[in-house]
């Protein structure tokens, strides 16, 4: 990876019906299609443009946090229970489901559209008949692969987000994404055992998570374990998309991972990634890396 190297990015400009609207002081206000909502943001760490009066006379619903994400909605307006968020590109087009949960999140990481747009451009390019989505959430990742591949696994560990999956296959009329409610380590070792190969695979592990049958999965501490298995489910021509939150990640850190498990691989992408604001200020999405033999 080559050392600073970071892109920042007014996502709105490439996915209009979201918009990072202001953010700081550890919070964010965006809008997703007509619902403007107010969010806690740990890496929102400047002063906002528009006072929180402003925040609140523009949102519909705000979060409030009661233990680590874990809280409730305030609503300052009228929100559907659920409502579709529409990416249209020229050739990828993508509708998700919405909606307020307990934990702030609401069914979609709007930075993810970086990784829709390359994995529905290589598996396009390339021949790719099996793909894996580990720690998958609501499938977006999911749905853009497949549309271009016959084969597509969906692993998250919680059942309620798998079930939100399937209705987003529905919603694009898509009924080749095996969803299955498992833990992420689990599910690799599983497949290793069954020699079962995967083209491409894509990891948006959390710092801290728990498995199906409640494990435990600390970032720091599982994933060379993770990556030691998945590099021997990977066919031999292959892709493998990585996005690490963890504070504890830098550029060494990813150095090490390349080196060790996927030193024949070629580097595609390999940056940290911020959201801009309408009005310039910034958010950290992590680091996003995409590798490729
Ligand atoms: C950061 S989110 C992933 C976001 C997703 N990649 C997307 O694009 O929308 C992390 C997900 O990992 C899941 N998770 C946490 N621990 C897990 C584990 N041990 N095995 C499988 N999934 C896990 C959580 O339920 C959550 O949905």
């Amino acid at each position: 990876m080559e050392k600073g190297r970071v892109m920042k990015i007014n996502l709105h400009e490439i996915f209009p019906e979201y918009e990072l609207i202001d953010c700081g002081n550890g919070l964010k206000l965006e809008s997703f299609g007509e619902i403007t909502l107010i969010r806690q943001e740990v890496t929102a760490v400047n002063k906002p443009v528009l006072s929180i009066s402003e925040w609140r006379k523009l949102a519909d619903a705000e979060f409030i946090e009661k233990s680590k994400n874990k809280g409730e909605w305030i609503v300052y307006k009228s929100v559907p229970e659920k409502w579709n968020i529409l990416y249209n590109s020229e050739e990828l087009n993508i509708v998700a489901e919405l909606s307020l949960t307990k934990s702030k999140h609401i069914g979609i990481f709007p930075e993810q559209i970086l990784n829709w747009n390359y994995i529905y451009d290589i598996s396009k390019k390339y021949k790719v008949d099996n793909f894996l989505n580990l720690f998958g959430y609501t499938g977006i990742s999911s749905i853009a692969a497949a549309f271009n591949i016959d084969r597509v696994t969906h692993i998250d560990s919680i059942k309620k987000v798998v079930d939100w999956t399937k209705r987003n296959a529905d919603l694009n009329t898509l009924n080749n994404i095996r969803c299955i409610t498992e833990d992420a380590s689990k599910f690799v070792l599983r497949e290793r055992k069954r020699k079962n190969v995967y083209q491409g695979i894509i990891l948006d592990p959390p710092a801290i998570g728990v498995g199906a049958n409640r494990e435990k999965w600390v970032f720091e501490n599982n994933i060379d374990e993770l990556l030691a298995y998945l590099t021997e489910i990977l066919d031999e021509s292959s892709f493998v998309i990585m996005n690490f939150y963890s504070h504890t990640v830098n550029e060494k850190f990813i150095h090490r991972l390349i080196l060790t498990y996927f030193r024949e691989f070629k580097i595609d992408f390999a940056e940290k990634v911020f959201g801009l604001s309408r009005y310039g200020e910034v958010i950290d999405h992590g680091y996003f890396v995409r590798i490729r033999k």
